[in-house]
This record gives C-alpha cells, structure tokens and sequence, in this order.
C-alpha cells in the first residue's frame, strides 16, 4: 500500500511539473521572440506614433525611443540639409564662375595713381581677419560634421577620419568664442557706415557699375556690402546663438529646442558660406585694389573715387588727402604693385 502511495504522488508531482512547464513554455516565447516584439512596437508606432518606456536612470529624455518628432528631424538631417547645402555652396560657386567669365576682374579705371588713402584702421583690419580665419575653419570643420560621413569617410577611411573629425571637433568648439568676439567687433566699429541709406537704392538700380563703365556713388560702404555686414551679424550672431545652445545641451532647451537649435544652425551657416564665398571672390580676384584695402588698410586714389566716391569725397573735405605709395612697395593683391612717385 506505501509503495502504491508512493507511485502514485510520484505521478502527481510529475504531472504538476510537467504542467508547470507547459504553462510558462508559450510566454517565455513570446517574451524573447522578437518578431512578436517587432509586431508590437509597429502597433505601438502606427497608433501612438512614439515609442515610449519606463526607465530608472535619472535622464527621463532617454526613456523615449522614438517619437514623430525626431523622426521629421532625422530626415531633415539626412536628406533636406545636405540638398540645402549643395544648391546654396555649389550654386554660389558657379556664379562666382560666371561672374567671373562674363565680368571678369574690375580693373581699376583710369589706372593707379601710386597714392595711397588709409581705409581701415589697424583694429579693423584685426577684427576682420580674425573673423575670417575662424570663419573658414568653423566652415570646414561644421561641413565635416554635416556632410564629412558621406564624402570625406570612403576615401580616406576610418582611421583617418574619426582623427580629424575628433580634432575638427575640437577647432568647432573653441574657436566659437573669437569668432562671435571678431562678429561683435564688427558689428560695432562698422554699424553706422552700414545703415541703409537712399544711396543704396541708386546703387543696386544701378547694379552696382558691374555693367558698363559707369560706377554708381557709394559711401564706405556700397549696398552689396551691407548686405555682407548684415549677413555676417545677423547669420554670423544666430549660428553663434544657436551653437553655444549645441554645445551646452537641455540648458534652457527639450528636444523640440535642441532640434531647433540645431536646424537654424545649419541652415543659416550654410547661406553665410555661400554668402562669403561671394564675397571672398569680390574682396580678391573680383576686383582689382580691393584686397589691399584689408591688407595693409590703403587703398589707390583711384580705386576710392572710383567704387566709393562719396566716401572719398568726404575724406578730402576733412583734408585726409592721398599720400604717394613708399617707394617699391609690392601689394599681395593679384600681383600689382603700387606705382611709386
Ligand atoms: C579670406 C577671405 C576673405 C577676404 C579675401 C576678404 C576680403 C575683404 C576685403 C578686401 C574687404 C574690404 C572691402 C572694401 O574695402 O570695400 C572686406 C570687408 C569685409 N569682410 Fe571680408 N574677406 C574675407 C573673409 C571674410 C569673412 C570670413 C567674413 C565674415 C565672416 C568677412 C566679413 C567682412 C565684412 C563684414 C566686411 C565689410 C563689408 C564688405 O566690405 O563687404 N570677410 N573683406
């Protein structure tokens, strides 16, 4: 009788377990097949269009996976930007082409007189320099960051580019801060020569004497230059508003902020290097004695009346007469050289 007790609480616990078993078997299927996990998160995708969960670590912006609005961003990221970039960057490269295909160097007109006028100030010209140094670094560096994955990664492999875009990395960081230094700077010591005037109007009906031989009137500065002064510190200030906003994140922002941030911050600096390249191409090859005026801040007598008359008119009035170029000076500026007296 014991025995058969025995056997027969043998077949019982034999049975629980064997239920026990078959019981849990399909939800411990279900819990690590991952199709059924993918069915779930495409339900959860297709009704709530987020994918959000409960998490422990104190930063509950990592609890969400997936929302609309990040997907709207990546794709913002991934395709419009570098669309933007390439119509804006190579566009401006191929007018500057035509530009100077058709219009070719303004040369000066009637020739130099070998007598020099002081244009900017030695502090000008520091400010300037200094914004274009930074500016074409955070410009190559940032088009590293935006488009260095797609074009620079495949030719020169992984090694080397995970070296200079760490080190890129680094140039975008800190060289912020003079950039937005040489932007304040000039957007004081040039403010009042750039005002908009009546004279602007005349000048950009006029195309800017770039047909024909007529040179409109302009001031310090033409309308084609207020409008580099005010891309420089509108754009240059709002990338640099929104880069400190990238480099300190969620201080002061959410995601929807940082998104933003980031958006302006590219589409912006992506016009201002279309906008400069532009301008590069004016202060150098387009037109004859322009460089020089940045370099060594002196400018011909006849590039002054020529392309600034009303400024050089006021000059002589204040009695800042042009003085002869020092005897066998050689200016960087296309290869010409002042004229010595
Ligand atoms: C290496 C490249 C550059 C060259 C060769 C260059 C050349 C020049 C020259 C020659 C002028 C004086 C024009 C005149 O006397 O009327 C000038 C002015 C100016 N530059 Fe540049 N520049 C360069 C880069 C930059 C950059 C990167 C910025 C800003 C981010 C900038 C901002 C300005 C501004 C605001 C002015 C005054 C307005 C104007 O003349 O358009 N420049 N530049």
């Amino acid at each position: 009788m014991a025995i058969l007790l025995r056997h027969v609480r043998f077949i019982a616990m034999a049975l629980a377990l064997a239920f026990i078993v078959v019981a849990s078997a399909p939800t411990r299927a279900q819990h690590v097949n991952p199709t059924a996990d993918a069915v779930k998160e495409e339900q959860l995708l297709g009704e709530l269009k987020r994918i959000t969960g409960e998490c422990t670590i104190p930063d509950q912006k990592a609890c969400t996976l997936e929302q609309p609005a990040g997907r709207d961003w990546r794709h913002f990221h991934g395709v419009t930007l570098p669309w933007i970039g390439a119509i804006a960057i190579l566009g401006m490269i191929a007018l500057v082409v035509v530009f100077y295909l058709v219009i070719g160097t303004v040369r000066m007109s009637p020739g130099r007189t070998g007598r020099l006028m002081l244009r900017f100030s030695a502090f000008e010209r520091f400010a300037h320099w200094m914004a274009a140094v930074c500016f074409i670094i955070l410009g190559l560096t940032g088009l590293n960051i935006t488009f260095g994955k797609q074009l620079i990664l495949p030719l020169i492999g992984p090694e080397a580019f995970s070296t200079i875009s760490l080190w890129g990395k680094y140039a975008h960081n800190f060289l912020s801060f003079p950039f937005t230094l040489s932007v304040v700077l000039i957007g004081v010591v040039w403010l009042r020569a750039n005002l908009p005037s009546r004279v602007d109007i005349e000048w950009a009906m006029q195309g800017g004497g770039f047909i024909g031989d007529k040179h409109p009137p302009a001031d310090l500065f033409n309308a084609g230059q207020k409008m580099v002064y005010w891309g420089v510190v509108l754009g240059g200030g709002l990338v640099a508003a929104t880069g400190y906003l990238l480099m300190f994140p969620f201080y002061g922002t959410e995601i929807l902020g940082m998104q933003l941030a980031e958006i302006v911050h590219a589409v912006v600096a992506l016009l201002l290097i279309a906008l400069i390249i532009f301008h590069v191409y004016m202060g150098s090859v387009g037109e004859e004695g322009a460089f020089e005026a940045m370099w060594d801040g002196t400018v011909d007598e006849t590039w002054a009346k020529q392309h600034h008359s009303i400024w050089y008119d006021r000059e002589i009035s204040k009695g800042n007469v042009p003085k002869p170029a020092p005897a066998g000076e050689v200016h960087p500026a296309v290869g010409t050289a002042h004229a010595a007296e």
